[in-house]
């Protein structure tokens, strides 16, 4: 989806967003590092980001007075390399770059408050009014520095910071520079910052983040350097009092966030509440700096510094000389932007490294959104499409059963909030995946197929369908923040576009008016064809031989028979892809084999994750099978014997090593066991106790 899709889709959508309500419960503001231009984004920058977006939207939903700042880092010794490099004027390169990251930004649907750049002219005067004032105080002076500098990390390291003599942050070899600078007297107030992160334990979080800041105040940190000769780097705020010299990079930068608000008028509003999020690499500037910054120039100090790990990409950092940086724009042109928020929410937890890969991305969504959330919707709206013409029924009685169901989502916003609040972020989403997974049993467990077939059950079945309505509803509140079109696509199939949809709002049950209409739609996240994903990581012809899966020739050959004679039998609608195991009125008997020639077939049981009607053939159901750490799908001639919903969750039994047939165009990779009386009804064989799925059957 491009840029103007996405604002379409944001416009054009006439739900009441929740924000400016007059009964906001908090304020809360929150910051993205602004990034170095000598780049372009990729998803360690991105995370940064949409975790940002998530996490404001989340207290948008709660009602909070909400303010999120995101921008662009453009001065310094780096940028302007790059532009030399590229053979652009520093603000050529700057406004190219800077406007790729906001493109990037809309485009994955970020909804950032503001944008600052920091050689905007609102930035520079804010930063001249405080270095003037740090100045005023005499906690800038005029000296002499040597020492290694990393224009990487745009900073000096001291010889102990040194991994394998190169910088920690950049991972670069530093070089030796001598000049005479500006200082900040930054060793003067270390024993007041050490004091002030030991009495204030959250002021950086997670706590190994707090540690490493406290290590590092437990040493002399020395005075900053806050300038460089304007001879040497001219791309630069000049030193208010002095013109030769322009103003070093973090000082310039760490200042975005207190003067994006000054110039919007918003600081007494906002900067008493403000949260930071970074990663690990930028904590010494945050943790260290930028407090006793805030100090000298007489400002408050941040709320929370919140540090999260990096992404790694085939186990390693990201990097352009590697080859292996991955760009959010190419995942999200194939995933949608919120399958992609998804999995980076739920698969990083935050403190801690994660590893990226494109393929657990795609297992993520198969899972988790196609399989528990996607599922749920479509059973939900099949049912209500099937009984009661898409017509959300008045509930009857809520029984026990009702009842636990309604309990585990009301209780969801108060433990959700409480997962955000710790930063939990993964375990918030974990949490809302776990009761739509528990309300997927719910259906299994109610059975309202077979409550249709019985008239006296109308009430029950009515109360079964509104709790699977109330469900879902509650559920699209809670993920909005994650996954916020998606969550309105939920609303709009299940015809409830209109009701509030504010956190309050998921801890009531029964808000969706009866005699609603429900619209279903298409399905919310299509299934990735795993097989021929991991086929397009190979080259063409290996990707062909993965794709047919081709057994040994003697399983070939039991698998082709098997098939073909159960074809010629015609017993069931698609014999093909079902074999009929045990008949009242026996088939003629087979001629007797052999020990080894049964052991050539292989059973296993699988689980049903999803079962949908053929597209093209009316007596054939298409099922999505795991088997362990495997996923097929079967083609299966079940369809006037079973409803789609009532088989997913079931345990079954597969044979397993038959020749993938296509059937009517879908690739059938198994055969399901079930056993036909004389009548012809079909029953499938499952187990009588629990087995783990992928489990052999002897
Ligand atoms: N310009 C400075 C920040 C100044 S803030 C006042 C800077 N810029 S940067 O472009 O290098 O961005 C660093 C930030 O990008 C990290 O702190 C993090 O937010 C994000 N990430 C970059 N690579 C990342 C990963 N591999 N994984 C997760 N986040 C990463 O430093």
């Amino acid at each position: 989806m491009d840029e103007s899709t996405f604002q379409e889709a944001e416009s054009g959508q006439n739900e009441r967003l929740p924000t400016g309500s007059p009964e906001r419960s908090g304020t809360y503001y929150a910051t993205t590092p602004i990034f170095y231009v000598n780049a372009e984004p990729h998803i360690g920058h991105a995370y940064t980001t949409i975790l940002v977006d998530v996490v404001t939207r989340f207290h948008r939903l709660k009602g909070d007075d909400t303010y999120f700042l995101t921008g662009t880092d453009e001065h310094g010794e780096k940028v302007q390399k790059a532009a030399e490099a590229h053979g652009v004027s520093p603000q050529e390169y700057t406004d190219t770059i800077s406007s790729k990251f906001r493109n990037t930004w809309n485009s994955l649907g970020i909804r950032y408050d503001e944008f600052i750049r920091t050689t905007e002219e609102r930035h520079k005067r804010v930063v001249h009014e405080i270095l003037q004032r740090v100045f005023d105080n005499g906690d800038i002076f005029y000296g002499e520095y040597s020492g290694l500098y990393c224009v990487g990390a745009e900073r000096f390291i001291t010889e102990k910071e040194l991994v394998d003599g190169k910088c920690p942050d950049s991972d670069h070899p530093p070089e030796y520079r001598s000049e005479a600078n500006y200082f900040f007297r930054m060793e003067k107030y270390r024993p007041w910052l050490r004091e002030y992160i030991e009495s204030h334990p959250d002021f950086i979080r997670p706590e190994r983040y707090r540690n490493e800041v406290l290590a590092m105040l437990r040493e002399p940190i020395g005075d900053l350097s806050i300038s460089r000769p304007r001879s040497r780097v001219p791309w630069g705020i000049p030193l208010p009092w002095d013109e030769e010299h322009v103003t070093y990079v973090w000082f310039d930068a760490l200042i975005n966030y207190y003067s994006a608000l000054v110039s919007k008028d918003l600081t007494e509003r906002y900067w008493p509440h403000v949260e930071h999020f970074i990663a690990k690499d930028i904590v010494k500037p945050h943790g260290v700096f930028w407090p006793i910054m805030l100090k000298a120039a007489g400002l408050p100090l941040y709320k929370h510094l919140n540090v999260h790990g990096y992404w790694l990409s085939d186990e390693r950092k990201m990097s352009k000389s590697i080859g292996n940086v991955v760009r959010p724009l190419e995942l999200q042109k194939h995933y949608g932007n919120d399958a992609f928020r998804y999995f980076l929410l739920h698969d990083m937890s935050f403190g801690l490294d994660a590893s990226f890969s494109e393929l657990a991305l795609a297992e993520r969504i198969n899972s988790d959104l196609a399989n528990d959330l996607g599922n749920l919707l479509n059973r939900t709206l099949g049912m209500l499409t099937r009984y009661r013409k898409g017509v959300i029924p008045e509930p009857g009685t809520f029984e026990p059963i009702d009842e636990a169901l309604k309990t585990e989502f009301l209780e969801l916003p108060r433990l959700v909030t409480a997962e955000f609040d710790n930063l939990h972020f993964d375990r918030a989403v974990q949490a809302v995946m776990e009761a739509i997974r528990k309300a997927n049993k719910y259906i299994s467990d109610t059975q309202p197929w077979l409550l249709a077939k019985d008239d006296g059950q109308a009430g029950r079945l009515d109360t079964v369908l509104y709790s699977c309505v109330e469900a879902l509803r509650c559920a699209s509140i809670l993920l909005e923040p994650v996954i916020p079109q998606k969550a309105r696509e939920i609303r709009k199939q299940l015809g409830i576009k209109r009701i509030p949809y504010e956190l309050a709002s998921a801890g009531s049950w029964g808000l969706v008016p009866p005699g609603t209409q429900v619209q279903p739609g298409e399905p919310l996240f299509p299934r990735i064809d795993l097989e021929a994903l991991k086929a397009s990581f190979e080259d063409d012809e290996e990707a062909t031989e993965e794709v047919n899966q081709e057994p040994s020739p003697a399983k070939a050959a039991v698998g082709e028979a098997a098939t073909q004679e159960s074809a010629a039998k015609g017993r069931v609608a698609a014999p093909a892809v079902t074999a009929t195991i045990v008949t009242a009125t026996p088939s003629e008997p087979k001629t007797q084999i052999a020990i080894e020639d049964f052991t050539k077939l292989e059973f296993r049981v699988g689980l049903i994750l999803e079962a949908t009607a053929h597209p093209k053939a009316d007596k054939l159901l298409v099922l999505k099978v795991r088997l362990g750490t495997e996923e097929r799908t079967i083609v299966s001639g079940i369809r006037q014997h079973y409803q789609p919903e009532e088989l997913t969750g079931k345990k079954i039994v597969l044979v397993t090593n038959l020749k993938p047939v296509k059937l009517r165009g879908v690739l059938s990779q198994g055969m399901i066991l079930a056993a036909e009386d004389a009548a012809g009804h079909l029953s499938i064989v499952t187990l009588d106790r629990d087995v783990a799925d992928g489990s052999e059957v002897r």
